[in-house]
């Protein structure tokens, strides 16, 4: 009988690629490690060669660039999506991406197992395992680096022992994840909430601009389509705006987190263009939604956002969320000025074909079209009640 297959999600970093040549001798399998690209801005080929060298039967790398651009980065815009009110969740993105397409190479495969690498501390355990759940509930999963209880320095070990590629030295290093979305940071002398994170962890948030400039970003329905009225695809338009904003030193977040398994810990993120285009997603939405849109909108966007960061992409609730958000966009298009200093990114204007500013409603000058008459008994039975309980109950009669 031939051997069992599973299928790897593979970062090529020291811990899947330990997990490969683990996963082949200790469960007699044959492991396809599967990388998935969301904008690491890693090389592929070094990549599928280090998953080869392991051990691996295959290595397959899916471009999912633009995948991840339409389908999990622009719900997460349409939600201004920041968890904790700061983290704009470029991790928690790319984790239900991934899934799915290594959910889709686990039947290309004839794979009954899939794997990953993370370990049982972090909320990327909860993302993956709780998203092949939802695509494929019969896949069984393996977990190698929560339960081998290797060290780092086993690791290392391992791997020269079995001649396995890494990059990796005995220092300790840190844990870093990087998509199109953002970069984020962990370990090393920042497990330490008081500790100054080191510059040189800092990459796309380095300020070399020193004029200060603007930046104008169109968009249709919600959709980011344009920078300075050049048209542009999303996967461009995201990392051209990400190192626009970047290069002012923009982007930055220090934060305790709380992660969906109990424990508090210190983060520190790179996320220039998600910040950014954030900030003028949601000032357009200013421009363009109704109040009460508007207001129940910035109920649900957190509620969103907490599904997400805690594994549930594919799951009712958000998917219910989704079908809200996109209802919202209809009338989010226009455009928002951004100013561009050094260390710091503002919105200066905005404007709008189908805003709801309506100059005669708002201005002091002589165009002035509100009625004023309408006011007076408008604000008399607004507080009717406040009045009458004035009166009756407080005794001011
Ligand atoms: N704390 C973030 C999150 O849960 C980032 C996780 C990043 N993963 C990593 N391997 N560094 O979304």
């Amino acid at each position: 009988m031939s051997k069992g297959r599973v299928v790897l999600a593979y970062s090529g970093g020291l811990d899947t690629s330990v997990s490969v040549k683990w996963i082949s001798e200790v469960h007699d399998l044959e492991v396809i490690a599967l990388a998935v690209d969301v904008g690491q801005g890693e090389d592929f080929d070094v990549i599928r060669n280090r998953a080869l060298a392991a051990g691996a039967v295959e290595a397959e790398v899916v471009d999912a660039k633009d995948e991840f651009a339409r389908d999990f980065i622009i719900p997460a815009l349409f939600a201004n999506a920041m968890y904790e009110n700061k983290y704009p969740l470029v991790s928690a993105l790319s984790r239900p991406v991934i899934t799915k397409h290594l959910v889709e190479a686990s039947k290309r495969y004839g794979a009954k197992t899939v794997a990953h690498g993370c370990t049982g501390k972090g909320n990327d355990q909860v993302r993956f395992e709780v998203s092949i759940r939802a695509l494929r509930p019969d896949l069984e999963i393996l977990a190698p680096v929560r339960t081998w209880g290797l060290s780092r320095e086993d690791s290392i070990e391992y791997a020269a022992r079995h001649n396995i590629p890494i990059m990796a030295t005995k220092e300790k290093v840190y844990s870093i994840d990087q998509n199109l979305w953002g970069r984020a940071i962990e370990a090393g002398e920042m497990e330490d909430p008081w500790f100054k994170p080191p510059v040189g962890i800092y990459q796309t948030t380095v300020q070399t601009a020193t004029e200060p400039s603007s930046l104008v970003i169109s968009f249709e329905s919600g959709i980011p389509t344009a920078l300075n009225g050049r048209t542009m695809g999303l996967v461009e338009l995201i990392s051209d705006i990400s190192q626009m904003v970047g290069a002012y030193g923009f982007g930055r977040i220090d934060m305790v987190e709380n992660r969906r398994v109990g424990i508090k810990s210190r983060e520190v993120y790179e996320a220039p263009g998600a910040l950014a285009l954030i900030m003028a997603h949601s000032d357009l939405e200013d421009l363009t939604l109704e109040r009460d849109l508007s207001h129940e909108k910035l109920r649900l966007g957190p509620r969103w956002t907490e599904l997400v960061y805690d594994g549930l992409w594919y799951s009712p609730l958000k998917q219910a969320i989704d079908s809200f958000m996109v209802y919202t966009q209809k009338y989010v298009t226009g455009d928002v000025r951004l100013s561009l200093e050094p260390g710091r990114v503002m919105v200066e204007g905005r404007r709008s074909p189908v805003g709801l500013y309506d100059y005669e409603l708002a201005t002091y000058d002589p165009a002035d079209a509100f009625r004023h008459q309408d006011a007076e008994g408008f604000v008399r039975l607004w507080g009717l009640g406040v009045q009458t309980w004035s009166r009756k109950q407080l005794g001011t009669d």
